[in-house]
């Protein structure tokens, strides 16, 4: 949800600024600004609707805003529809010309109509429709009030704002320098080499630097070119440890790829492995690094696992692998649903939340429910340093590298992993799985990224079925037991990228009402990778045919006899039926990709999507 970045430095501010935008576009991409402040102190303001490549043109590639210190924002809509009006930065006046203070923002505030009212009263007149304005007007309200400095009159603005918020602030007043607060939404501070980064997430400062600070909600932070102070509410400084980051340029970058997409799609061997890597060491399963020693998985008798979109799929899938396995009871809910639900939950619950960004809205107020009541959290966390990984109790990273394409793949895959080596964990602490045991079906994990590879190296084949349903109006993904969980995932893919309506449901399911949906020609696509769920799924799915539709079914090398009653086969690897949605996942990510290319959308930024959902 918007993207914001700063630069205080001896470099030129502006291309440096649109750099790091283009790193952080996926987090909103309706429009974009630079602020950037010359030598002669004079600060130029120059927004653009549309995509970053309409200010880049605007900007000259940055060259006609000269400077060394600035900020920058990519949007997502929240209030106020896109336009330039809204678009960021917003000034504390009527222009550039007249105010003190300009600022960016990333996140929601909530009281923004009692605070706009307050500042009516005060005679403050409003040019746009966004929250952020006022935020910006608030904080030029206390600097006038209490003749104090920035970081006095951010602090009083910061205790009125309800809602969460990044923000990125120029005072006329104060050269040189940039003034942040945070509140929920994500921010890191960059130094290097004599100069000072801010972004909301990591890509879009890795080029230029690798030591960042993470800033803590209800702080400041004064930033000077090569340094920054860190303030708590009250004004006093706040020391902070200076984190390295570890992900290399490349992984930021395209690489040769067409879209990120593709790029993330084939990068999934290799996150499957870093991850599985990080959590085994000589062939067995070691959590003590992450604090789960056999004492702390034995004291839980149940787990709760909570997420959002892809991640909550992940989560249905694990049910079924950790229910199968540990036979320990798992319930799965959406974080939006738990948050408000006041769930029952013993002290004998681990809470694990899965997220990639960490820093999704919902799903960290539902780590807050649960640690609020005392109970034990697990996240299983993608960005290193995000809120939900400084939150959580335990933390398992996947070591999927950054995921920039707004639809997620590798991440996806990378959690399924994660969840599974955690099943296989409870499942031996509990005496339902031998050591040898538990060892056979790491050895079988092993196998995935291999697999994942031969499944890519037939792309083409997937490739010519997408083409032949680009027009599709409907598509039904169908399923049982982790068949069910991956058709979730599978739909879900379809309809973000290609815009294509698509549901997925539980096979057994469909004759209970969807069916009717069902006309002549209907794409439906069977999940058949669960052996014993093989025969009730094909007739779930000829019950389709009956009514006209044609089918495609997903099932493992060796069940030929799918082709008997099926239109189109894609073939996966075998590998233990618990595991297969990592293998089953994949063509059907690339049937969304393809389908979405043939259309002409742009495949790594889906309409309406932002990748990091920082509002509830
Ligand atoms: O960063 P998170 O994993 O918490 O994000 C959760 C969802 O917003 C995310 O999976 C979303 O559903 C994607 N559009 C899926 O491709």
């Amino acid at each position: 949800m918007c993207g914001i970045v700063g630069f205080v430095g001896k470099k030129a501010a502006a291309p440096i600024l649109l750099d790091g935008l283009s790193k952080l576009e996926y987090r909103g991409y309706d429009s974009a600004g630079l602020a950037v402040r010359d030598d002669n102190n004079n600060i130029e303001v120059v927004k653009a609707k549309g995509r970053l490549k309409v200010l880049f043109e605007k900007t000259n590639g940055g060259e006609s805003l000269p400077g060394c210190v600035g900020i920058g924002h990519t949007r997502w809509a929240t209030h106020g529809e896109p336009s330039e009006t809204n678009a960021h930065p917003h000034v504390s006046g009527n222009s550039v010309d007249d105010s003190d203070v300009i600022g960016v923002h990333n996140g929601i505030i909530e009281n923004y109509q009692e605070l706009r009212e307050k500042l009516i009263r005060h005679k403050y007149t409003f040019y746009s429709q966004t929250d952020t304005e006022i935020a910006v007007k608030l904080v030029d309200y206390y600097l006038k009030k209490y003749n104090v400095g920035p970081i006095d009159a951010i602090a009083k603005a910061m205790v009125r704002i309800r809602g969460s918020y990044a923000l990125a602030l120029m005072f006329k007043d104060y050269p040189g320098e940039i003034f942040v607060a945070r509140k929920e939404s994500p921010m890191i501070i960059g130094v290097e080499g004599g100069e000072t980064y801010i972004a909301s997430d990591v890509p879009a400062i890795l080029k230029y630097c690798r030591s960042v600070y993470y800033i803590d909600n209800l702080e400041m932070a004064r930033i000077k070119a090569g340094n920054v102070e860190f303030y708590n509410l009250d004004g006093d400084i706040v020391e902070k440890e200076v984190t390295e980051i570890e992900w290399d340029v490349e992984a930021a970058e395209k690489n040769g790829y067409e879209h990120f997409t593709m790029k993330e799609i084939h990068e999934q061997p290799k996150a499957v492995r870093d991850t599985l890597n990080s959590l085994v060491k000589d062939g067995r399963i070691d959590l003590s690094g992450i604090g789960l020693t056999k004492d702390v998985v034995n004291s839980f008798s149940q787990i709760q696992i909570v997420a959002c979109g892809s991640a909550w799929h992940v989560g249905m899938a694990a049910q079924y692998v950790f229910e199968d396995l540990a036979r320990i009871p798992v319930r799965v809910e959406l974080a939006s649903e738990f948050r408000y639900r006041r769930p029952i939950l013993n002290p004998d619950t681990l809470v694990i939340v899965i997220s990639q960004s960490g820093e999704t809205a919902d799903t960290l107020a539902a780590l807050r429910e649960a640690k609020s009541r005392g109970i034990k959290t697990l996240a299983i966390v993608n960005v290193v340093g995000s809120s939900i990984a400084r939150e959580a109790d335990f933390v398992l990273y996947t070591l999927a590298g950054p995921e920039i394409a707004v639809a997620t793949t590798k991440a996806y895959s990378a959690q399924l992993i994660a969840t599974y080596v955690l099943a296989i964990e409870f499942a031996r602490v509990a005496g339902r799985l031998t050591e040898d045991g538990a060892k056979e079906l790491i050895d079988d994990i092993y196998t995935i990224p291999d697999k994942i590879e031969k499944i890519l190296d037939d792309k083409d084949r997937i490739q010519w079925f997408a083409s032949k349903y680009s027009n599709a109006k409907d598509v039904f993904f169908v399923g049982r037991g982790i068949d069910y969980a991956i058709s979730l995932e599978a739909s879900l893919k379809l309809k973000e990228l290609s815009y294509i309506h698509s549901e997925a449901y539980a096979a057994g399911e469909l004759k209970h009402g969807s069916i009717s949906l069902v006309e002549d020609g209907t794409l439906v696509i069977g999940l058949l990778t669960q052996d014993e769920l093989f025969e009730k799924t094909v007739s779930n799915m000829v019950e389709c045919k009956a009514r006209g539709a044609y089918l495609m079914g997903l099932t493992s090398y060796g069940h030929y006899e799918v082709e008997d009653n099926v239109d189109f086969t894609v073939y996966i690897p075998k590998v233990n039926p618990h595991f297969q949605a990592s293998l089953a996942v994949v063509p059907l990510q690339l049937f969304a990709y393809y389908i979405t290319v043939a259309k002409g959308y742009d495949v790594d930024k889906p309409r309406n999507l932002a990748k990091s959902v920082t509002v509830e």
